[in-house]
């Protein structure tokens, strides 16, 4: 959580970390009272350590990891864990949705190929599994829509994230009802669907004593995180640069006027926060979740800084050693629940330096992969790409990512880019900017420096990469094996 001034200044900010619960191999599930309690404790220490600028808190907007699937009882009760986007476990239910509702016809309202570990997927997948918790379902959710529930009372969702549940009708804006119709799934199930800046009620008595934040200020819908990195890097037009970010994900993306999609879907197009734009997108299911891989496997106890070292004492194409970064299955382009990560070209010579490099190179080739593809659909031509996230903080991954691409690389000052957009968005909301381009223009702050690809590391990548792209394909088979 972070506390942004108007001028974009963060005065503080306050993490708590909760893991990813995998119960079997594939699934990836989250338990949403701990993720709340998360919420309360950053809300307390904040105000703990800054109760005046607490108590002078104008407004509340929020940023959610997209995709998941909570599921509510009647009294608005948590029915299970949440089941999030890296969740791999609803194969057989993405096939039977889409001999229900035909791949053409789904593909036409929802603009996306249906994936597992879309909330879609998910719900189907608790209704052939769980059906004691699926007849219990009053209402399903995203995760900070739940977030928003316990602060405010009211359950509402906002079309950013919700148009990456797979049951939405994206050019609309509107929930997918032919598609839900179809499924049998009761419409009640799908709380009002708003935009992102839109305000959902107001901060509980309960929770205002509880955490000293003010009573009764206003809290916007808010939206998804990667929409809410355009906002915290200024991506609010087609005008605008690309948006490379690396989280526990990676998400490479650019904002169109209209709903523009990948003609074979190998893409996602999302609502942004601004009601009259889209994004398309090209995400990998592990970016810093491969960082933590090697780091809790092969260098326990080792900081992100020494690794940063470790990975800079070798250089650009780490010798040839590639790594395929599908340790979660894979999204954009492949979208293939079964495709493995792996490394290739390894020989006697290389060391877990190489290893630690090339798994940064990976995470940024699979960015390519999606900006290359993003290019060819849409046409855009812009020579600017702005980082943010984890791969916005190391000198290293920004150098890494301006020679891969190819392209002038740039981030903000402040590193938290989605929690900015989502200040910024709740600003808008309650009045305190007349719209997206004002609050950016006041809050959303470049860095000085732009880095510049270096020619020798274009050509060596532009080579490596030639290989990467066909890992996936030339090994397609033999991942399905097993
Ligand atoms: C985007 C995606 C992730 C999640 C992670 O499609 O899968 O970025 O939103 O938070």
């Amino acid at each position: 959580m972070l506390l942004m001034r108007e001028n974009g200044t963060v005065i503080a900010s306050a993490q708590q970390g909760y893991g990813i619960l995998r119960p079997k191999a594939g699934y990836a599930e989250q338990d949403v009272e701990e993720l709340w309690n998360a919420v309360l404790s950053v809300m307390k220490t904040l105000s703990a350590q800054y109760p005046d600028e607490v108590r002078r808190t104008a407004c509340i907007g929020l940023s959610g990891q997209m995709h998941a699937l909570v599921m509510l009882d009647r009294s608005g009760q948590p029915l299970r864990n949440a089941m999030i986007w890296a969740d791999q476990r609803s194969g057989s239910a993405v096939e039977s949705i889409l001999q229900t509702v035909t791949p053409a016809e789904y593909a036409a309202t929802a603009l996306n190929k249906l994936s597992t570990g879309f909330s879609l997927s998910s719900l189907i997948w608790v209704r052939d599994n769980e059906p004691e918790i699926f007849d219990r379902t009053d209402k399903v959710v995203m995760i900070k829509d739940y977030i928003r529930y316990r602060m405010c009372g009211e359950l509402g969702c906002e079309a950013s994230d919700a148009s990456s549940s797979g049951m939405f009708d994206v050019a609309k804006r509107t929930w997918a009802w032919n598609i839900i119709d179809r499924l049998g799934l009761p419409r009640g199930m799908f709380p009002p669907c708003y935009e992102a800046i839109d305000t959902a009620g107001t901060l509980s008595s309960g929770i205002a004593e509880e955490t000293k934040f003010p009573q009764g200020i206003p809290i916007a819908f808010g939206g998804g995180d990667t929409l809410m990195h355009e906002v915290g890097t200024a991506m609010i037009g087609e005008d605008r640069p690309w948006v490379a970010n690396i989280g526990t994900s990676t998400t490479f993306t650019c904002a169109m006027k209209q709903a523009k999609h990948d003609p074979d879907y190998r893409t996602n197009t999302f609502c942004h926060c601004r009601s009259d734009l889209w994004i398309m997108m090209g995400a990998t299911l592990c970016g810093g979740a491969g960082i933590s891989w090697l780091r809790n496997n092969i260098f326990r106890g080792t900081t992100l800084d020494e690794l940063n070292e470790l990975a800079s004492s070798i250089g650009p194409g780490s010798d040839g050693l590639i790594f395929l970064p599908y340790l979660n299955g894979a999204r954009a382009p492949d979208n293939d629940p079964n495709a493995k990560g792996m490394f290739f070209g390894m020989t006697i010579d290389h060391t877990r330096e190489h290893m630690m490099r090339a798994v940064l190179e990976g995470i940024i080739f699979s960015m390519k992969n999606s900006f290359e593809l993003l290019k060819r659909v849409t046409g855009r031509t812009s020579e600017w790409v702005i980082c943010s996230g984890g791969g916005a903080r190391s000198r290293l991954l920004l150098q890494m990512q301006a020679d891969m691409f190819g392209c002038l690389v740039r981030t903000t000052v402040s590193a938290e880019q989605a929690c900015i957009g989502a200040a910024i968005t709740a600003a808008v909301s309650s009045g305190h900017y007349a719209s997206l381009e004002e609050g950016c223009r006041a809050a959303v702050h470049f860095s000085d420096e732009i880095i510049h690809p270096i020619r020798e590391n274009v050509e060596r990548y532009g080579d490596l990469f030639e290989i990467y792209r066909r890992l996936y394909s030339s090994n397609r088979l033999l991942m399905e094996m097993y």
